[in-house]
């Protein structure tokens, strides 16, 4: 199967597409915090360039978030649907995505990875990102739905 993607901005009439896909994807969705309708269309509408979609016949099938905090990029939020996995769809995403990133300024763009997530670890070093040994990720938050 060759698979032809149209790559576009996300739009709020995509939050329920989006929200499916990241479940299916099994990424950790937050539907009363981050990952509320609220949120994500505030997000859209102050970075609208970096919520991206990848579609299909105008189905939507897999979606990368960007974001940027002055200095580095972060490539986030990357899920592509079973039945399209295998085509090249992440990595045009995460292009794209970098493209974008670059565009604003960022001079490192990074990705955090689960320690058991293989594919995507394969995927992103297949990008040429590097793995850093001895890093470990500590946050603090608000609530757990942040
Ligand atoms: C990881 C994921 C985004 C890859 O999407 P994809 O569209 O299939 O990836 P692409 O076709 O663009 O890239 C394929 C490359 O990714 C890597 N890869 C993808 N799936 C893999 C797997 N099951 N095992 C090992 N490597 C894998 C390989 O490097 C592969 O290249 P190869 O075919 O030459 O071996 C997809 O499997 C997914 O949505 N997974 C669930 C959500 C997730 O883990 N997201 C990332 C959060 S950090």
């Amino acid at each position: 199967m060759t698979v032809k993607i149209q790559i576009r901005n996300l739009r709020p009439e995509d939050y329920e597409d989006i929200i499916r896909i990241w479940t299916e994807c099994g990424l950790h969705v937050k539907p009363k915090g981050r990952d509320s309708k609220a949120h994500i269309l505030a997000e859209m509408e102050k970075n609208p360039d970096y919520l991206i979609g990848a579609c299909v016949d105008d189905k939507l099938i897999g979606l990368v978030v960007g974001s940027y905090d002055g200095r580095r990029g972060c490539v986030n939020r990357l899920a592509v649907i079973r039945d399209y996995r295998k085509h090249g769809v992440a990595q045009e995403l995460i292009r794209v995505c970098e493209e974008r990133l670059k565009a604003s300024g960022a001079l490192v763009i990074y990705a955090l990875i689960e320690v058991e997530n293989i594919p995507s670890q394969t995927l992103f070093k297949k990008m040429k990102y590097r793995h850093h040994d001895g890093l470990m990720f500590f946050s603090k938050r608000e609530s757990d739905e942040v």
